[in-house]
């Protein structure tokens, strides 16, 4: 059964993951993209990006007829529901890149039917850009159009975009338009969480402001790891029994070696970049960013003073578990570091070892698998938490190194077992095992 008619502008995790998901609950769903290329890979039933479970619904949806993909904005004209879904890049001064979303809304004016449509951005963007939509749209579309704004933020995480999307904690709808709210409203029914209808400039805000807050408290959980180090007490110890105040919450407080990915990094800024923009001091978010690169400096300089050998072997590339993507990846600042200082790198990821050898090129020895980026090592550094990481088996590691050094950037081992099996430890927030 068809239920709506709606099109999504733009590919990536959220696009493709927000138009598979809404495809499989029987709406027809049109994607476009701009690059043949790639259209004709998702045509193909290759989603591009590593999601796990999207491959699946892709292909189900493909060959229902759901869900289709086009470099033309031909289906706009009768969709009740247009998604903008494109990038918002930073730019040098932190601001966001809205050059896409300025195309894209164009296009969609001058493609608009005589179907009443709601045009909902998807993207984070700044408070105001939803107004400009709107204006970028009445100045291009036709004069019998009849259309709506609003804003749909998107708080899926990569390697559980689906689920995320399934059954969110809550679905944010900005609107001046009670008709667009009623319509996003009946497309949401069959997916979980909480409702917050609100303004747009709120819906805006609450994208930006979720991002920063959970990047702030990792920050904090850094900074509060940098000073256990220090004062000789246990970070991991110290944020748990912090988080079990039910007013501050569990999540989102290990310590590590900083966030990555596309959104923390971009969000946190451009959130800093408009407070000075409204004339509002912000200077606790420039904080965030700046203890999110210290995290990643303090472990390379640790590795650089501790390290016996100048053999590593890396586990671990991608900004997080589950994921190929390297975007402002601790790895990337991490591994240049340590090439800087004359360090030999084998290095191994589930995932993401295409897209780190676009960057990095000769400079890295590659290994199909962490046993044998192991071999020949003299220490081991671990950069990203997968499970296979956290299950490997000591004693193998032990026996394979050159010396029984290992640099845990993500306290995925026991401190206490690594010292009785004769391991030389550092991890974050802890003591040192010597
Ligand atoms: C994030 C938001 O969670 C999501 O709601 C939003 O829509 C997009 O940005 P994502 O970037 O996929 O999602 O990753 P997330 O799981 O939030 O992790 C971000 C980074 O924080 C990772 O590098 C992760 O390693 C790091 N992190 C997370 C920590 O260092 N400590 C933590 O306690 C949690």
């Amino acid at each position: 059964m068809i239920d709506m008619e709606i099109s999504i502008i733009g590919h990536g995790y959220v696009g493709l993951v927000t138009a598979c998901v809404f495809a499989d609950f029987g709406n027809k769903v049109h994607v476009i993209g701009r690059t043949p290329e790639k259209i004709s890979r998702l045509k193909s039933g290759d989603p591009i990006i590593y999601e796990p479970g999207l491959e699946e619904i892709l292909d189900r949806n493909l060959k229902n007829g759901n869900l289709e993909f086009s470099t033309n904005y031909d289906s706009i004209k009768d969709s009740e529901i247009v998604f903008i879904a494109v990038g918002t890049p930073s730019q040098a001064d932190g601001s966001a890149d809205l050059s896409q979303v300025k195309v894209v809304a164009k296009e969609i004016a001058l493609a608009l039917g005589e179907r009443f449509t709601v045009i909902s951005c998807k993207s984070t963007v700044p408070v105001g850009t939803n107004k400009m939509v709107e204006k970028i749209v009445t100045e291009n579309a036709p004069a019998q159009a009849k259309f709506a704004v609003a804003s749909c933020p998107e708080f899926l995480r990569e390697g559980t975009g689906v689920s995320d999307t399934l059954s969110p904690d809550r679905v944010v709808i900005g609107t001046e338009s009670k008709k667009a709210a009623e319509l996003l409203l009946e497309l949401h029914k069959p997916i979980g969480g909480q409702r917050v209808v609100c303004d747009l400039s709120s819906a805006e805000m609450i994208k930006y402001a979720s991002n920063s807050m959970l990047a702030t408290k990792i920050s904090f959980a850094n900074l509060i790891a940098e000073m256990s180090e220090v004062a000789g007490a246990n970070a991991p110890l110290v944020l748990k029994a912090v988080g079990l105040d039910n007013r501050v919450g569990a999540k989102f407080l290990d310590a590590g070696i900083g966030y990555g990915g596309a959104c923390f990094p971009k969000d946190v800024k451009a959130l800093a970049f408009i407070g000075k923009d409204l004339g509002v001091d912000s200077s606790l978010l420039d904080q965030v960013e700046k203890i999110n690169h210290n995290a990643r400096e303090r472990f390379a300089e640790r590795i650089v003073k501790n390290a016996k050998g100048k053999v590593l072997a890396i586990w671990g590339l991608s900004f997080k578990p589950n994921t190929d993507d390297i975007r402002e990846a601790p790895s990337i600042d991490i591994m240049k570091h340590l090439l800087k200082n004359g360090f030999s790198l084998r290095v191994y990821d589930p995932q993401a070892m295409g897209h780190i050898r676009k960057i990095f090129g000769d400079q890295l020895n590659y290994f199909d698998n962490k046993d044998d980026a192991l071999a020949g090592s003299d220490n081991l550094v671990v950069l990203t938490e997968w499970n296979e990481f956290a299950a490997a088996d000591l004693e193998e590691i032990k026996k394979t190194l050159n010396s029984p050094v290992v640099f845990d950037g993500r306290n995925i081992f026991d401190p206490e077992q690594m010292g009785k099996m004769g391991f030389e430890y550092y991890s974050i927030g802890r003591k040192d095992v010597k």
